[in-house]
């Protein structure tokens, strides 16, 4: 009896350790992911994207409203870093041109494709 006793408390002390720990790892990311959007605004402004995108409606490129709309859904953030990296011609219509921003690096790029993803929390 005592035996089985200690196995239960075994396990439920397992359990309670597997679940308070999936519960830290959530709040975790949840800090990590808005650090991550503060930082992706932040490079978005700095670097001056804001002269072509507004928040809601078409300037030169696409709001950042419809670009996350697009692709809702759809894991593309190494995809759209690529873009804003390399530029892109013709996905917006005809003669739209996005400039290449070769100077800006890779983790800046999805930092920035992430935040826009995210629908631009301010
Ligand atoms: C000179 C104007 C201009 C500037 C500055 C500019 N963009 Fe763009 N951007 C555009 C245009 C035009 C398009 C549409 C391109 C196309 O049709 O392929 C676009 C498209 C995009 C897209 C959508 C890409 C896709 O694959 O659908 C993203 C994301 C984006 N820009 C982010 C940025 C970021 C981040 C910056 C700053 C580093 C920036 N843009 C600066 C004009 C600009």
């Amino acid at each position: 009896m005592k035996k089985i006793t200690i196995i239960v408390s075994l396990m439920a002390a397992a359990l309670f350790t597997t679940l308070s720990h999936g519960q830290v790892s959530d709040k975790k990311s949840a800090t990590k992911s808005a650090a991550n959007n503060a930082l992706g605004k932040e490079a978005f402004s700095s670097i001056g994207c804001a002269s072509c995108h507004d928040a809601t409606s078409r300037v030169v490129g696409p709001s950042l409203q419809e670009i996350a709309q697009r692709y809702k859904g759809k894991k593309v953030v190494a995809e759209i870093a690529a873009r804003i990296r390399n530029g892109s011609d013709d996905r917006w219509g005809e003669l739209s041109h996005h400039p290449a921003y070769e100077g800006v690096d890779e983790k800046t790029a999805r930092l920035m494709a992430a935040w826009i993803l995210a629908g631009s929390p301010q």
